[in-house]
């Protein structure tokens, strides 16, 4: 995808970033010249979680308090070999970041994979707080439901490319419209359902062919997607560091009050409560967003008793009649809100304020979530991170500056999660709409970044991969002046990753040409001296790893 990105003229309407003093082109420093590279190496104290980052895979694995995980969540993501680590001193300078103002404004990467307008899960988290709020659950039940209800889709990337397979269409797309069927009943809705997404546009045999396999396999495969889905959505949460009962109620999302739904068909009050506030709080929010207050109570009435807890309809009916279920839905201030609304009481200073090793979680369950995407993208983030790291340690970074370009690789590609897998598979040339869609995957990694106090920097970085120093890349078309440092140092990293995977239209690249690729792109498009760190880098680990 990067080699052979077509320039188009995408114009966005942002804001480029300032002019940055210390940018000047670099001079070519030969990989062999990096006297203090070895020093830089072996002296830096590891940032927060890159010990681990770092660290060989099958000795993380041997140590690591697997254990104590629920079954469901041992699953072979290259990631998850490292466990959550809460327990990392704050750095003496750092600003205090919430933790709720990031998980929230990363639940808006979710709604783009998940096919809803951003800001979906926030809404449907204002609504499910006033829900609880309603039925007496306890502070700490609050808190617990709090991060359940923003982080309910987490799973929702891991099933992407299953059921882009299974449709062959935009799931995007068709994940949106599902939200509002229901799957149990085949009826009018259904049936205009298969026909709009089942391969359209393909010849009429192969559609004919595709719908009688949904027809077929209809109830296994909703079952499938899921189950996926729930698993993996428990699983993040796991990994972020929060408690079992938030990972539960993610994990029974689907589940149905009749017994009808999924993944366990568990039935009334089997399912755990705030999976059934998770369950309604959504339903409503896609109803009021689509279709109005009126729609989205009207579904909560006809589905009480089958998919909804009546009791907890009653309260959403009562709550809407005293006018105070919907209040500020339709405000462009929800993250602010939903920040507001976080339970507090009884809370620990560790669970509200996020330390170095709380935000490196999440930036590596996030990683997750985007590198879950497709099977081409499986560890894209976290190698990113890695040669961003020894890029940048090369180079004599100071820690926090690494600390920040690492976190900032992670989550480079969170925009990704708006692209649909029927582009991102696709293994042909794409369309003119198709690359426009792609070339935005940066403007939403900075949308969504951008919001969180304390991650501005962070958001520039990340948000610059696809740029070029002559001013060719995408999507601000900055040049080498605007270009930080940090940012020079992914935008390489990010394109040797690309150059070294195995992508939908070509094979993973012998080293070799790699870098003759990539040294054609300096000193107008990529640092030089990043690219020579990156050489340097590449080749001691080689080396290391020979004897
Ligand atoms: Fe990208
Ligand atoms: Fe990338």
């Amino acid at each position: 995808m990067v080699e052979d990105s077509p320039i188009l003229d995408v114009t966005l309407s942002v804001e480029a970033p300032p002019i940055v003093e210390e940018a000047p082109m670099m001079e070519v420093t030969p990989c062999a010249e990096y006297p203090s590279a070895e020093a830089a190496i072996s002296e830096d104290p590891p940032t927060a979680n890159e010990a681990a980052f770092v660290a060989d895979e099958a000795q993380v694995l041997e140590s690591a308090p697997w254990a104590d995980a629920p079954a469901m969540f041992l699953a072979p993501a290259r990631l998850l070999l490292a466990p959550p680590r809460l327990q990392a001193p704050p750095s003496a300078d750092a600003p205090v970041i919430q933790i709720s103002q990031v998980i929230s404004a990363l639940s808006f990467a979710l709604d783009l994979t998940e096919g809803q307008p951003m800001g979906h899960a926030a809404r449907a988290c204002m609504l499910g707080m006033r829900l609880a709020k309603a039925l007496g659950m306890t502070e700490t039940e609050q808190h617990d439901l709090y991060y359940a209800l923003l982080l309910k889709d987490a799973g929702c990337s891991s099933n992407a490319s299953k059921m882009f397979h299974i449709l062959g269409t935009d799931e995007i797309a068709a994940k949106g419209a599902t939200k509002t069927l229901d799957w149990r009943n085949v009826g009018w809705g259904q049936v205009r359902y298969v026909l709009e997404h089942a391969r359209p546009g393909r010849p009429m045999t192969e559609r004919l062919r595709t719908i009688f396999d949904i027809a077929l396999h209809r109830k296994q495969q909703t079952e499938q997607l899921i189950q996926i889905r729930c698993e993996r959505g428990a699983q993040i949460a796991w990994r972020i560091g929060l408690s079992s009962d938030t990972s539960n109620a993610i994990y029974s999302l689907d589940e149905h009050w009749d017994g009808g739904g999924y993944p366990d068909g568990l039935r009334g009050a089997q399912i755990p409560a705030m999976a059934r506030i998770l369950n309604l709080a959504q339903t409503l929010e896609v109803f009021y967003t689509a279709h109005g207050p009126k729609a989205a109570m009207r579904v909560a009435r006809q589905q009480s008793r089958t998919w909804f807890d009546p009791e907890m309809v009653r309260a959403a009916r009562s709550l809407a009649k005293k006018g105070e279920l919907w209040r500020g839905l339709d405000t462009e201030d929800v993250l602010a809100q939903v920040v507001a609304m976080e339970p507090k009481e009884g809370a620990t200073p560790s669970s509200v304020e996020a330390n170095e090793a709380t935000l490196d979680n999440i930036c590596e369950a996030f990683a997750e979530v985007i590198d879950a995407k497709s099977h081409y993208t499986y560890s894209h983030s976290v190698g990113v991170a890695q040669a961003a790291v020894g890029i940048a340690r090369t180079m004599g970074m100071d820690a926090d500056t690494i600390t920040m370009i690492r976190r900032a690789a992670l989550l480079h590609d969170l925009g990704k999660l708006s692209v649909p897998n029927s582009i991102l598979e696709k293994p042909g040339k794409l369309t003119q709409p198709e690359w426009e869609r792609v070339r935005k995957h940066p403007y939403y990694t900075h949308e969504i970044l951008r919001r969180i106090t304390g991650f501005e920097e962070l958001a520039e970085i990340a948000a610059s991969h696809h740029e070029k120093l002559n001013g060719a890349g995408y999507y601000r078309n900055l040049t080498g002046a605007q270009l930080s440092r940090p940012a020079r140092v992914l935008m390489v990293a990010d394109m040797f990753d690309a150059l070294v995977a195995d992508r939908p239209y070509r094979a993973a690249m012998p080293l070799e040409k790699v870098f003759r690729i990539l040294r054609n792109e300096t000193p107008h498009a990529l640092d030089v001296a990043c690219f020579e760190a990156l050489v340097y880098w590449v080749e001691r680990n080689a080396q290391k790893q020979a004897g």
